[in-house]
């Protein structure tokens, strides 16, 4: 089992962190191949609560090599900040490897992202507020600054200087703050080179090797398929590649030595931040979910809004990824409905469709068409096997499995690593 990717199915904080720490004993090598401390991967091990965020969850399995792929933005002193929290809490983080060729996002990343946001006001995205936009959008327009520049400080200093000549213009010019010091800001850097230099290895060739070995590679996404640059729900969507095809232009991995895709979904849908989301729930049915579902965020703790499953947000993600099987999360989250909603299909201005439509004004406009299943008011969270679930929670997994166009393989009924029910093995 070569390589194996882990992606968000909805709109993040499906729960990738706790199924990535599923698989954590068993596998060789767990990779970040996307987005930055944008991300927030909960994990719960003996009722310790890890939050990770820059970091690949396999960090607390013991044994796991984790790696910082090209396609990740860094924060350095994030990165060193989220080190030194495990390592207070006895966690062995000397195996971390980052990536030479991943870029660095700085404090002007930040203050952009910050004040265009600002400028933004009604239109805003409703970022998480790290530079991650801006590092991307520099990586593109080819004015980044690389993990190997640290390493180079004739370079270093060029690229710092040329990047802050424009920076400095939008800063002064355009809204009216500082403008930044290019020697203070390679000083900055400059600290964090000699702590980093051990860690940065050719992670293409570090992974390459390893495939030929027949190690086993896990490739972590950050941030989820609505969320992704390319097939989100553009503009409202994060800068990088969330979905499958990133995982191999993000690590260097090829695509032909991924085996298996699995997506992880809620039993209902939440999202951070603007943007469409044709399910949600304005009403106290929403408010349940959130206060049940303990649905605020892990990175910067806003409310997630919240609604119920979206059939063709599901299905589009097994397609768009070739999902080979899904992980359900928090089904113990709708114990004790009466009756649970699935969204089917949409309305668009007359139109039934049960695709996600073409363009973003149609599904701006989306109405959900709902099927109605019955509910279950047994606590689940004691299931172990798929027949221990009440059989109308049995019918809800069918269903959104049909739905969907994917087994689900693995269902979570609450946080902890043992809170799962599998019904297939995500690895053999
Ligand atoms: P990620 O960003 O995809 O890793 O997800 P987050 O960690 O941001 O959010 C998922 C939350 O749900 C975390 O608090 C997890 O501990 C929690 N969680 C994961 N799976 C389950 C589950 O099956 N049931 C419940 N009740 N909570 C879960
Ligand atoms: P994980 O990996 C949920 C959202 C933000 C905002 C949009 C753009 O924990 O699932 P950004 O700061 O990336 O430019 O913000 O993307 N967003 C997330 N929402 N989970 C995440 O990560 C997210 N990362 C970014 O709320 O709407
Ligand atoms: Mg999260």
């Amino acid at each position: 089992m070569p390589a194996v990717v882990i992606v968000g199915a909805q709109w993040g904080d499906e729960g990738k962190g706790k199924a990535t720490d599923l698989l954590g004993e068993r596998v060789d090598y767990v990779v970040k191949f996307n987005g930055g401390n944008n991300a927030g991967h909960t994990v719960v091990i003996d009722g310790e609560r890890y939050a990770l965020h820059l970091l690949p969850s396999g960090i607390l399995s013991p044994g796991v090599i984790p790696v910082i792929g090209n396609g990740v933005v860094i924060d350095p002193g994030v990165l060193f900040g989220e080190l030194e929290a495990l390592n207070e809490r006895g966690i062995d983080t000397s195996e971390l490897v980052v990536s030479s060729n991943a870029h660095l996002v700085t404090p002007y990343h930040v203050v952009l992202d910050r004040v265009t946001e600002r400028f933004l006001g009604k239109a805003r995205i409703g970022t998480t507020g790290r530079g991650i936009g801006p590092a991307y959008a520099d990586k593109i327009s080819r004015l980044g600054i690389r993990v190997q520049d640290l390493f180079d400080e004739k370079i270093l200093q060029q690229k710092v200087e040329g990047a802050l000549d424009q920076k400095n213009q939008m800063l002064v010019k355009v809204y009216n703050r500082r403008a930044m010091s290019a020697a203070d800001l390679v000083a900055e850097l400059l600290s964090y080179a000699d702590r980093l230099r051990p860690m940065v290895q050719d992670t293409t060739l570090l992974l390459g090797n390893a495939l030929a070995a027949g190690k086993t590679v896990l490739l972590e996404g950050g941030q989820a398929t609505m969320l992704d640059v390319d097939h989100g729900t553009y503009p409202f969507v994060t800068s990088s590649s969330a979905t499958a095809g990133g995982a191999c232009t993000g690590s260097g991995i090829p695509p032909t030595a991924i085996t298996r895709v699995i997506g992880i979904v809620k039993a209902y849908t939440t999202r951070v931040g603007e943007g469409p989301f044709p399910t949600e729930l304005l009403d106290e049915s929403g408010e349940r979910l959130r206060s049940v579902g303990g649905e605020y965020g892990t990175t910067t703790g806003r409310p997630r809004r919240c609604g119920w499953f979206d059939g063709p947000v599901a299905r589009y993600s097994a397609r768009i990824n070739g999902i080979t099987d899904f992980v359900l999360t928090k089904l113990d989250v709708l114990s004790g409905l009466d009756q649970v909603e699935v969204c089917v299909g949409y309305d668009v201005e007359g139109t039934v469709v049960s695709d996600v439509p073409m363009s973003q004004t149609e599904f701006h406009h989306a109405k959900p068409v709902y099927q109605t299943l019955p509910g279950w008011s047994e606590d689940i969270s004691a299931a172990r096997s798929f027949a221990d679930l009440p059989a109308n929670a049995q019918t809800y997994v069918q269903f959104i499995e049909d739905l969907a166009g994917a087994p689900v393989s693995v269902i979570g009924v609450g946080p902890a690593r043992d809170q799962t029910v599998v019904r297939r093995d995500l690895l053999s």
